[in-house]
């Protein structure tokens, strides 16, 4: 089910709220037209033109799901969404851990938050910013890239939604195995040695701060663990497992 509103300050943020009121059915989607406070990773915001681009959150029942399986939720939204765009003949891939891009510019952003009963999770958030008819972007994000700035074409919202969360649906079903397969299929980078750099994370009381620590370093992808880490082997022949936010690509 789909409801679609004109204007909030995030999608995500609406349906963590609403999700501690009443019980929203698994796939529960929203999707509004404009955002006045779209959240990005990392404490970002997140730019949208109003009209032009799809936001939206879906709900997934986690609560059963074991903490250390939750990485599922990543490779199956990224997934929905990069199939979804090779249906409309974009090379999409996956970098890890869940941003999509064609060639080296970042067409999507994923956003995802679980809701927590006590220690527990009630169930789970992706929000879903895919850049579609929005031909000029003006925040520093990085490397924007539209489906339209691509193609020159302009594409419809709703359907380009619904494929997605269909998409969403079907591999929601499937086993563990195909679907960490078809991710490792998508993955950006992929094959070969690229440059990267470790970013150290320190917290002081009041704010989180990352700052890339000061030497890059070549190595290739070597594996995704079941926890979605990402290992690496340097041209050295060592290996370094890391977390989500602790290495960065090179671009
Ligand atoms: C990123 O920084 O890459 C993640 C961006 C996620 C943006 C989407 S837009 C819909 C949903 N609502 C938000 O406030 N954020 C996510």
């Amino acid at each position: 089910m789909i409801e679609y509103l004109e204007e909030i300050d995030s999608t995500n943020t609406y349906l963590l709220q609403k999700s501690r009121t009443e019980h929203l059915p698994h796939l529960y989607t929203v999707c509004a037209k404009a955002q006045t406070a779209g959240r990005g990773q990392r404490g970002n915001g997140w730019e949208s033109e109003p009209g032009k681009n799809l936001s939206f959150s879906t709900i997934f029942d986690t609560h059963e799901m074991d903490p250390s399986r939750l990485w599922k939720l990543s490779m199956l939204t990224a997934l929905a969404v990069a199939e979804t765009l090779r249906v409309y003949h974009l090379p999409a891939e996956i970098k890890w851990p869940n941003d999509i891009y064609v060639g080296d510019r970042k067409i999507c952003g994923i956003l995802i938050e679980n809701v927590l009963q006590g220690s527990a999770i009630q169930c789970s958030i992706a929000g879903i910013g895919l850049n579609v008819n929005q031909e000029v972007f003006v925040s520093n994000a990085p490397n924007p890239v539209s489906m339209k700035q691509l193609t020159g074409c302009d594409y419809d919202l709703d359907e380009v939604l619904e494929h997605i969360v269909s998409e969403m649906e079907r591999l929601w079903t499937i086993g563990d195995d195909e679907l960490r397969a078809d991710y490792m299929h998508y993955l950006y980078r992929r094959e070969g040695s690229w440059l990267w750099r470790q970013v150290e994370v320190c917290s002081a009381p009041m704010m989180i701060e990352q700052q890339p620590a000061a030497d890059a370093f070549r190595a290739s992808i070597e594996d995704i663990t079941p926890l979605g880490q990402l290992v690496l082997r340097l041209e050295s022949g060592e290996q370094r497992v890391y977390h989500f936010k602790e290495v960065k690509y090179i671009i």
